[in-house]
């Protein structure tokens, strides 16, 4: 049986005829054509897929559709709304951290997410907040840079 949920995204309710237990990266990409969120690992493991819910950073490939129904939920393609970049953004390219750009925008969505709740981190609490995002190309040193420029 096919249920129906609302999930609120990027500031829009979309009404999507769905089972709840699909994963909400699946529905992000498939169903809204929202391709911010990337597909890494599938595992909750790599930060691909991370969007925010209610302002915080979550992995869309582990949750289900259900458990965001009724929640705030961002995407990449959500930050900049208003015509111009997030700072966050803005500190990333200026900082050139991005090589085959696969993991930026899980990158991206994890410094605004922890900058919405510390607005000013310690260099530490940047590191953990970035610890379980990978990058193959080793680009962490700029991916820092960029994070710590972006809470300045
Ligand atoms: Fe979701 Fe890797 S794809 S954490």
């Amino acid at each position: 049986m096919t249920d129906s949920i609302d999930l609120r995204v990027n500031g829009q309710v979309r009404h999507l005829p769905l089972d709840p237990a699909t994963p909400l990266l699946q529905v992000l990409r498939n169903d809204l054509c929202l391709n911010g969120p990337k597909y890494g690992c599938g595992l909750g493991q790599c930060g691909a897929c991370s969007v925010l819910v209610e302002g915080r950073v979550a992995r869309s490939c582990v949750i289900s559709l259900g458990a965001v129904a009724g929640r705030d939920v961002v995407t990449l393609e959500g930050l900049g709304a208003s015509g111009r970049l997030d700072p966050v953004q803005t500190a990333f390219i200026e900082c050139q951290a991005a090589q085959c750009g696969y993991c930026l925008n899980g990158m991206i969505m994890t410094v605004r997410g922890l900058l919405n709740h510390c607005a000013q981190p310690s260099p530490d609490q940047i590191v953990g907040a970035l610890k379980y995002n990978l990058c193959r190309c080793g680009t962490h040193v700029e991916i820092l840079e960029a994070a710590t420029l972006a809470a300045e």
